[in-house]
């Protein structure tokens, strides 16, 4: 089955917490690949709130690590072999360069948390959501990044 849904609209999962009722709505239940993106994207909206002030910096270095983490995974989540099986829109190419692109940039997230101050921490996030999560969530739709 071709999973196109998320990948069509690529920009929605940047505010997809704050509009989407998760619990009430679903009708499928989540694949382990969906869950693990909305741990994710809580992950990512926790650096956020420590770059304004609302998280403190061991929620988000906790958060960074999970991140990290995550991106080492994504090889098993996603085998570049079989994803063009799984989900229409990807291909073995996103699913090869993603985790090494993911890897690198989360990495950057969690020294800039660690060593840097929060506006650094702000300037490491976009570039992970922008050039990260944007691997796999804008590019095959000819978006310019802002
Ligand atoms: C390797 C490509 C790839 C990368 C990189 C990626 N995603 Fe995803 N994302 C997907 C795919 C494929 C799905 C659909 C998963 C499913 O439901 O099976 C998805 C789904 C999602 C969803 C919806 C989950 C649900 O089912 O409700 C969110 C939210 C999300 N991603 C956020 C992120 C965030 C935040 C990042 C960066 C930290 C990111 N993604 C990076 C490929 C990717």
């Amino acid at each position: 089955m071709f999973r196109t849904a998320v990948l069509l609209a690529p920009l929605v999962f940047l505010g997809l917490a704050a509009c989407t009722p998760q619990t009430a709505t679903r009708t499928v239940t989540p694949t382990e690949q969906g869950v693990s993106m909305q741990q994710k994207l809580v992950d990512v909206q926790t650096v956020r709130n420590y770059v304004y002030s609302t998280a403190t910096r061991q929620e988000a270095l906790t958060a960074a690590d999970d991140l990290v983490g995550w991106s080492e995974r994504m090889k098993v989540l996603f085998p570049p072999d079989q994803v063009s099986k799984l989900y229409a829109d990807m291909t073995p190419a996103m699913a090869q360069d993603a985790p090494v692109v993911m890897a690198r940039l989360t990495t950057a997230l969690r020294t800039a948390v660690q060593t840097g101050t929060p506006r650094q921490a702000g300037e490491a996030l976009t570039r992970l959501e922008q050039d990260g999560c944007g691997y796999c969530h804008r590019r095959p739709y000819g978006m310019k990044a802002p």
